[in-house]
C-alpha cells in the first residue's frame, strides 16, 4: 500500500503515459468526446514513479490530481496528444498508451458558436481520422529497436483475446493490455489480460492501483530481460 516498499524496478528510466479522453472541438462552446475517466492511467504514472522512474503523463481533459512527482502536460485534441507525445518520445525509454484517443475529428471546428436559424434544420458533421499515436511511436525508429518499448490498452466489448491479439499485431507493439469488461470506463477496479507475442496471461481483479503496480513491474521485466 505504501509507496516505500516498491521495488524500485524502473530507477534511470523515462516512462511516457498517454491518459484520459482527447475532447475534438465543434465549435468553441461544444465537441465530442468519451467516457474515458484516466483512472488507469494516472494509477500508472503513479507506479512508474513508486518504481523509480521519472514519469511524464500527457493527459486529456479528466478530472484528476497529478500523481506526486509526474510531470504533467495538459491537452485537449488528438492532434494536441500526438504532438505532446512525439515532442516527449525522444526522451523516454517506455510509452504507455492508455488514452482514449477520439478515432475521428469533426473535418472543421467552426470559429463562432453555430446557431439555430429557426427552420428547425440540424446541422451536419462530416468527420476526419485521427492520427493513430501509439502505432506512430512503434514505428517510429526508437520504436522499432525496442529503445522506446511500446505499450498499447484495447477496451472491447467482446472477443477481448482475439481482438487483443490482433491489435497488437497491428499497431506492431512487444506488449498490448486488454480491459477484461464489462465497462470499465470510470470504475475503480478492473481485470487486465496481456498479450505479447508469447500469449496471453491475466492479472486478476484488483484495484487499478494494485494493476497498474502489477503491470510496472511486469515492464520492468521485460526491460531487464531485454538488456541481459
Ligand atoms: N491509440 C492511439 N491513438 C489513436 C487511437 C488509439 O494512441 N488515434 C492507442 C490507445 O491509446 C490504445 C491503443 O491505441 O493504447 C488501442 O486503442 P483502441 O481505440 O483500442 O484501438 P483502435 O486502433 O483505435 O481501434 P478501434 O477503436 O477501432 O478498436
Ligand atoms: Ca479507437
Amino acid at each position: 500500500v505504501i509507496a516505500f516498499f516498491q521495488p524500485k524496478s524502473l530507477v534511470g528510466q523515462h516512462v511516457l503515459v498517454s491518459a484520459g479522453p482527447t475532447f475534438e472541438a465543434i465549435d468553441p462552446v461544444r465537441g465530442i468526446t468519451n467516457l474515458s475517466s484516466g483512472k488507469m492511467g494516472f494509477a500508472i504514472a503513479r507506479a512508474a514513479q513508486e518504481a523509480g522512474a521519472e514519469v511524464t503523463l500527457v493527459a486529456g481533459p479528466v478530472a484528476l490530481a497529478t500523481p506526486r512527482g509526474v510531470r504533467r502536460i495538459d491537452v485537449v485534441s488528438a492532434l494536441e496528444m500526438m504532438q505532446a507525445c512525439v515532442a516527449e518520445a525522444d526522451q523516454a525509454h517506455v510509452f504507455i498508451a492508455t488514452a482514449a484517443v477520439a478515432d475521428w475529428r469533426p473535418d472543421s471546428a467552426a470559429t463562432q458558436k453555430i446557431k439555430k436559424d429557426g427552420s428547425g434544420q440540424t446541422p451536419t458533421l462530416g468527420f476526419v481520422e485521427n492520427p493513430d499515436i501509439l502505432a506512430t511511436l512503434a514505428q517510429s525508429p526508437r520504436g522499432v529497436s525496442g529503445d522506446l518499448f511500446c505499450v498499447g490498452f484495447a477496451a472491447e466489448s467482446h472477443d477481448l483475446l482475439a481482438h487483443a491479439t490482433a491489435k497488437r499485431a497491428r499497431k506492431k507493439v512487444p506488449l498490448l493490455v486488454g480491459n477484461i469488461g464489462p465497462a470499465t470506463f470510470g470504475q475503480d477496479d478492473n481485470a487486465l489480460l496481456l498479450v505479447d507475442a508469447q500469449g496471453a496471461k491475466e492479472i486478476p481483479r484488483n484495484s487499478k492501483l494494485a494493476l497498474a503496480r502489477l503491470l510496472i513491474a511486469d515492464i520492468a521485466a521485460r526491460l531487464a530481460s531485454q538488456s541481459a
